[in-house]
């Protein structure tokens, strides 16, 4: 079925503490390749999720900014693309309500990222860490988003979004809302730990050594690099090889994605070589592409003031998108608007 909707991409990043490799990899760095391409682009640095479990206040304002940073850095243009952060746009918390009361909370106890984050005391969790999928869907809707690139880990947020849309649109009758594909794309969609290949690279790890941050400098990733956990074969020919060999196929599919290659082809000049070989190759590539980045980071972060102008202005951007938007759907549903 084709749909009456405009090609617009929507992602948001949490400002929940440092970005890593795996952020980069799986979003910041598609983000930007996603400009100029036919579709409107809005990126938003989401404070509001972030709040689902606690922040100390001063670290959020910090934290809101490095990621707004790290978004320009990658090369998001806000010239471009609409770059701003969630709180400042009052149509994401007061879509997320509508959706609340069209999402079920059965719904919500299935997401496996609630499960991951509440823990074993999840009455003791906030109840908007159990909401956080309808104010997802907020994010995405409000501005009738058509495509959403994220890393393998938010999938089962993005078909919640759907069912959400489908079902507003079934039980009012409309075909309002858009059913939004997910963009999970390229070789490095799941970054893993590097002292673990079975758990993805985050920034909660209690391990820094586990991940590669954005804001690291070129010492500390060739150590970490040196460090990652890996075995004692040589490298084969082809990805098909690596089926079983976690650490090295995720060292391979970083590599690749840095470099823009296929792991084959990575593989095809790796193949026979350790990995006291390849380790410091990839330290290479990883330095070269991120050195420069972190320079930019830190030269945003050096003007928060001007930070905060970019934000304010995207925000007046995306108001003026979704405003008609949420106006439209508290019409479907049957509220009053007299002024
Ligand atoms: P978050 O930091 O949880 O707000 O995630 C921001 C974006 O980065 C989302 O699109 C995630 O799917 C993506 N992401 C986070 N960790 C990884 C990882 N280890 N590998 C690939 N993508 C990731
Ligand atoms: N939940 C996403 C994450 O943790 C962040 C996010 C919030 C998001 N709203 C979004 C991603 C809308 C894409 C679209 O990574």
């Amino acid at each position: 079925m084709t749909t009456s909707f405009a090609p617009r991409i929507f992602s948001g990043i949490q400002p929940s503490g440092g970005l890593t490799l795996g952020n980069y990899l799986g979003a910041l760095k598609r983000f930007a390749d996603y400009q100029g391409q036919g579709a409107e682009t809005i990126y938003c640095v989401v404070d509001l999720h972030a709040i689902t479990v606690w922040q100390d206040p001063e670290k959020l304002r910090h934290n809101t900014r490095e990621v707004a940073a790290a978004f320009m850095a990658a090369g998001v243009d806000p010239s471009v693309s609409v770059l701003f952060n969630q709180s400042q746009v009052s149509q994401h918390a007061e879509l997320a309500w509508l959706f609340n009361c069209v999402a079920r909370i059965g719904w919500m106890y299935r997401m496996t990222q609630f499960k991951d984050k509440a823990g074993k005391n999840s009455e003791n969790s906030s109840l908007g860490l159990l909401a956080y999928p309808s104010l997802m869907a907020a994010d995405i809707l409000a501005y009738h988003a058509t495509a959403v690139p994220v890393g393998e880990d938010q999938k089962q947020h993005l078909e919640l979004t759907r069912d959400i849309a489908a079902k507003f649109n079934h039980d009012y009758g409309v075909n309002f809302f858009p059913i939004t594909e997910p963009l999970i794309e390229g070789t490095a969609t799941r970054v893993m730990s590097l002292r673990d290949g079975s758990r993805k690279m985050s920034k909660s790890d209690p391990s820094d050594a586990s991940r590669i941050n954005l804001t690291d400098d070129a010492d500390a990733i060739a150590q970490k690099i040196r460090k990652a956990r890996t075995d004692a074969d040589p490298l084969p020919g082809s990805m098909e090889g690596l089926k079983d060999r976690p650490e090295a196929r995720n060292l391979v599919n970083i590599y690749a994605a840095l470099t823009g290659e296929t792991g084959d082809q990575v593989l095809a000049r790796f193949e026979g070589q350790g990995f006291g070989a390849f380790k410091p190759a990839l330290a290479d590539v990883a330095v070269t592409a991120l050195a420069p980045i972190t320079r930019r980071m830190t030269e945003f972060m050096a003007d928060p003031a001007e930070i905060d102008r970019i934000l304010g202005r995207g925000s007046e951007k995306a108001a003026a998108i979704s405003a008609p938007i949420i106006e439209r759907t508290k019409e479907i549903m049957g509220m009053i608007r007299s002024r």
